[in-house]
C-alpha cells in the first residue's frame, strides 16, 4: 500500500489452504494485510484464524452470540463513539500481547469507516542515533481501565453494548519499549497512546513528555498505510510492528465487524 506498511491482496482466497500459505508469508513482510473479497461466514473466518494461530478472547468487546470467540466491532447510526478510535495496538495490556487481529468487513458505510494502520518498524528505523541511544533498555507499562472502564466514554460504550459491561482490567503490565519483532527480528517501537500509562522509573512529566515525542513522531504519514473498506473484504495486522485507528468520519451510518484475535508471545527488548 505505501513504502513503509501494507499490501492489497486481490484474487486470493482464505478458505484455500495454499493461499493462505501464501499469505502467512506475505504477512510477515507487510505488516497489514487486505485480502479483498472474502465474504466469509462466521465459521469460515474462525477457521482462516486458527490457520495463523490460537485465538484469544478479548474479554472487553461484546462477542457475537452464536460464535463467541468473535468480537463485534459496531457503530449503530445513531451512535457518536466508535471503538478504537484513537492510534492503539490491541492487547498490548497483556503479559503476552496478540499477535494480531483480522477483521471482517460486515456491514460498510456509503464511504468513510477507514482503517489507518502505522509501521513502528518504519518510525524505529526513522529515529535518529542520538534517539535510540537515549531509550534503548527503557520499558513502559500497559492498561486498561482508562480506556475500557473508567472513562466517560467506557461507560457509554458498556452501557450501549458496544463494550462488555461485565470485564474487569488485570493489573497493568510492562514491555520494553523497544521490543525485537518475533517473526522478523526487526526492532519496533512498543508504546501507544492508548494503552500505554507511562514510562517505568520516571515521573509522570517525565513519561509524559518522553511519550508525546515519540506519539508525533510516530503519527507521520510517512510511516502510515489507509485501508478503504468494501463490504466483505478482510484486513489481518501485525500488533507487535503497527499502531491502527479507526477513522470516525461516517456519523448517521451503521459500520458492522466482525473481529477475531491471534494469540501472541512474550516480547522481548531489541
Ligand atoms: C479495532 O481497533 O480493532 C477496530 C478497528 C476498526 O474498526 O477499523
Amino acid at each position: 500500500m505505501t513504502t513503509a506498511i501494507g499490501a492489497d491482496i486481490y484474487g486470493a482466497d482464505v478458505r484455500n489452504s495454499e493461499h493462505v500459505a501464501q499469505i502467512k508469508q506475505a504477512f510477515a513482510e507487510h505488516s497489514v494485510l487486505s485480502i479483498r473479497n472474502q465474504h466469509l461466514e462466521p465459521d469460515e473466518h474462525i477457521a482462516f484464524a486458527e490457520a495463523i494461530g490460537k485465538i484469544n478472547i478479548n474479554r472487553f468487546f461484546t462477542p457475537l452470540e452464536s460464535h463467541p470467540n468473535i468480537a463485534i466491532v459496531l457503530k449503530e447510526k445513531d451512535q457518536k463513539g466508535a471503538i478504537g478510535e484513537v492510534w492503539h495496538t490491541d492487547h498490548s495490556y497483556d503479559v503476552e500481547p496478540a499477535l494480531g487481529s483480522i477483521l471482517s468487513a460486515k456491514e460498510m458505510p456509503p464511504v468513510g469507516g477507514d482503517t489507518a494502520f502505522s509501521s513502528m518498524a518504519a518510525a524505529y528505523d526513522a529515529l535518529s542515533d542520538k534517539f535510540k541511544q537515549a531509550i534503548e533498555g527503557l520499558e513502559a507499562w500497559h492498561g486498561t481501565y482508562h480506556v475500557f472502564v473508567g472513562s466517560p466514554e467506557a461507560q457509554k460504550a458498556r452501557a450501549e453494548g458496544r463494550l462488555n459491561a461485565n470485564a474487569m482490567p488485570e493489573p497493568d503490565v510492562k514491555h520494553p519499549l523497544v521490543i525485537k519483532h518475533p517473526l522478523s527480528g526487526r526492532p519496533c517501537l512498543y508504546v501507544n497512546p492508548q494503552f500505554t500509562t507511562r514510562i517505568d522509573g520516571m515521573s509522570k512529566t517525565e513519561s509524559d513528555a518522553l511519550l508525546n515525542g515519540i506519539y508525533e513522531h510516530c503519527k507521520q504519514p510517512e510511516f502510515q498505510c489507509r485501508v478503504r473498506w468494501r463490504e466483505g473484504d478482510l484486513t489481518m495486522w501485525d500488533n507487535r510492528s503497527t499502531w491502527h485507528k479507526a477513522i470516525n468520519d461516517y456519523h448517521g451510518y451503521r459500520r458492522y465487524m466482525h473481529r477475531i484475535t491471534i494469540e501472541g508471545c512474550a516480547l522481548e527488548a531489541a
